[in-house]
């Protein structure tokens, strides 16, 4: 990324890269992610000026209707990696590894990874996980890709979680979390993202931390922030955590569309000779 801040202006500007991510925190420029599954999305994303495009895995609860992320496979991963991509952004598209593409052993961690990067495109991969995934972390460092981490409320781990609850209110697993977050940071990620813990605790891995922190429900203090877009764009109807701000109410705006349309049809008002050959 070159030159100064074009955030938001629609201006053209260079892509977004690893080392460009990291100097925004050195800078202390608040770093702006969101997710996208499909070109259009990625587009306006793009135009907005977002520096990071994230393919969660998300894509499995907010786009496919699963109830949680586990059913994502590599497959559908890619499938709208490749659609975000074709939108060729300036924005950094950061693709997720989704559950058991990573787990198993280094080496499927760093052949998927590498497919995320061939087959779609990706300019990085994310993966959820603290110290068990170092060794993963650094063999896909060592390959050339860029990682970004995935600390606290990891919604693979929704099972052994009992749910989805904020992470690391106790003493000892700020202190764990604390320690996973500098284990990644020397296994190489460029940043982590900081989900679903206290604010306080946000802004203590985010100071102690040379690569910047993305918060989603982990304050303000974090370097950056990242929504899933069908929660800012009000399009998701599921459940709304405390952390999610609207900016758009693209839900009952597309309902009332299709309700409009309905209408016309129906008392034959669509058409008009205007739209008619
Ligand atoms: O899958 C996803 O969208 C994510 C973000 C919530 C960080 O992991």
């Amino acid at each position: 990324m070159s030159g100064e801040s074009r955030v938001g202006t629609g201006a053209p500007r260079g892509k977004v890269t690893a080392p460009a991510v990291v100097a925004l925190k050195r800078k202390g420029e608040p770093i702006v992610v969101v997710t996208a599954y499909d070109f259009p999305t990625a587009r306006y994303a793009d135009e907005a000026g977002v520096e990071i495009l994230l393919v969660g895995d998300s894509l499995g609860t907010v786009v496919l209707g699963y109830e949680s992320t586990l059913p994502v496979t590599m497959d559908d991963m890619l499938h709208h990696v490749k659609a975000v991509t074709r939108a060729k952004p300036a924005a950094m598209v950061v693709a997720d590894m989704p559950f058991m593409s990573y787990q198993v052993s280094t080496a499927q961690a760093v052949a998927n990874a590498g497919r995320m990067i061939q087959e779609g495109g990706a300019d990085a991969i994310k993966l959820e996980g603290g110290a068990r995934v170092a060794e993963a972390v650094e063999r896909i460092v060592e390959a050339g890709i860029p990682v970004m981490g995935h600390l606290g409320l990891t919604p693979q781990s929704v099972l052994a979680f009992g749910g989805y609850k904020v992470q690391a209110r106790g003493e000892a697993d700020q202190e764990r979390l604390t320690a996973d977050a500098r284990t990644l940071e020397r296994a190489g990620c460029f940043s982590i993202v900081l989900e679903g813990i206290p604010a306080r605790l946000g802004a203590t891995v985010s100071r102690e931390l040379q690569i910047p922190t993305i918060g989603i429900g982990a304050g303000v203090q974090c370097d950056g922030q990242v929504l899933v877009t069908h929660d800012l764009l009000g399009l998701y109807q599921g459940h709304k955590p405390k952390f999610v701000r609207r900016y758009a109410e693209l839900g009952e705006a597309t309902r009332d569309a299709f309700a409009r349309f309905l209408a016309d049809v129906k008392r034959r008002a669509f058409p008009s000779d205007a739209e008619s050959y």
